[in-house]
């Protein structure tokens, strides 16, 4: 049966790909998200210009200019469509900007979720599943990380804030039975990648258009997965009320940022402008998840190799208008 689903987050990078991923298999999709300028909202327009494009029909798709701490533009919403499924991805991203403005991240990621859950409750929606990330680990000395880890020294106010939402979530499932599913994205790339990303930074670096960071010479594990793979797990979860759930969504083996911009080198047939640096005390040098509850709960199984996703990521950047004109020289 079709479904109503509601995606906040939606003109960014991985909700625009939920989007069409939903308007593909014919569900009914409300996409919210307030433009906000983390980075260009040309950009986040594009992305909505794609998502439109995936609708067989004008009521498929609608478009909500609108934030998700507004409590009755919100409620109206949810009075508005019986939605079936909440994706909340909507948030405000990065460690480092979570240092200068910790309250706008408390803001909009623990109040926001706080007001979606409190809607979504109210309005007896089935199912919550909530974008979480792989940084609420910290620098945890379990490896592969396990959904079992406490996670509770976070490392800045952005993870701290995405642990907080898994709790209210918890609270909201224990008080009114919502079923409320976390995911923890390790590190997603692929086309539409936010600037901020480290596949895109690097890209800028490979492209010549600035210098790069590079930590402990690339010396730093990541647990890359495809935008696609991503996707296909996010969609399982909306379809499936799990009670509450916490779940990794990683490929499940560490890859050394070394080898990723080697990936892109080879791909774009030039060397990168990377300079060196010491790893800061808010990241850790290795991050990979253990990826056993998202294969028994979500059916899940990565397919595309790096290989792969790095070509297509790369065909993106280079051919989207983002990467520099010309390359510029790099000396080795
Ligand atoms: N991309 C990754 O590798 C990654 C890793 C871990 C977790 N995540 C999480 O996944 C989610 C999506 O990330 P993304 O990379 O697509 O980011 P993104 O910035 O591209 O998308 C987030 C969207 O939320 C919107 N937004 C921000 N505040 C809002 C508000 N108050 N009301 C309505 N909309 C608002 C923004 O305009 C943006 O379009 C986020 O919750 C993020 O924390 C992403």
């Amino acid at each position: 049966m079709k479904k109503t689903i509601l995606v906040t987050g939606a003109a960014g990078f991985i909700g625009s790909h939920l989007a069409e991923a939903f308007l593909r298999r014919g569900d009914r999709v409300v996409g919210l998200d307030n433009l906000d300028c983390s980075y260009d909202p040309e950009r986040k327009r594009a992305n909505l210009d794609e998502v439109s494009r995936a609708a067989t029909s004008p009521n498929q798709w609608k478009f909500v200019l609108g934030d998700i701490r507004e409590v009755a533009a919100v409620d109206r919403l949810f009075d508005e469509n019986a939605f079936d499924a909440v994706v909340h991805l909507a948030a405000m991203n990065g460690f480092a900007s979570s240092i200068e403005d910790p309250l706008r991240h408390y803001d909009i990621n623990v109040l926001g979720t706080l007001n979606l859950l409190n809607i979504a409750k109210q309005h007896l929606v089935e199912n919550f599943v909530f974008g979480s990330s792989a940084s609420v680990y910290g620098n945890t000395r379990v490896l592969p990380f396990m959904e079992t880890d406490p996670c509770d020294h976070p490392l800045a106010p952005y993870p701290a804030s995405k642990r907080a939402a898994e709790m209210l979530g918890y609270s909201y499932h224990h008080l009114y039975s919502l079923n409320f599913t976390a995911v923890r994205f390790f590190t997603v790339y692929g086309p539409r990648n936010r600037p901020d990303s480290m596949a895109f930074q690097l890209a800028e670096g490979i492209a010549g258009k600035k210098k790069v960071r590079l930590y402990r010479k690339g010396q730093m594990q990541r647990d890359w997965i495809y935008i696609s793979d991503l996707i296909d797990a996010l969609v399982a979860a909306a379809d499936r009320p799990l009670g509450y759930e916490i779940i990794n969504l990683g490929c499940g083996e560490p890859v050394l940022v070394a080898d990723f911009v080697e990936l892109i080198e080879r791909h774009a047939d030039s060397r990168a402008y990377l300079i060196p640096a010491l790893l800061p005390d808010i990241d850790v040098p290795c991050a990979f998840a253990d990826i056993g509850k998202a294969r028994q709960l979500l059916n899940f199984e990565p397919k595309v190799t790096l290989e792969e996703g790095v070509a297509r990521f790369w065909e993106w950047y280079h051919g989207s208008g983002a990467a520099a004109e010309k390359l510029l020289p790099v000396e080795n």
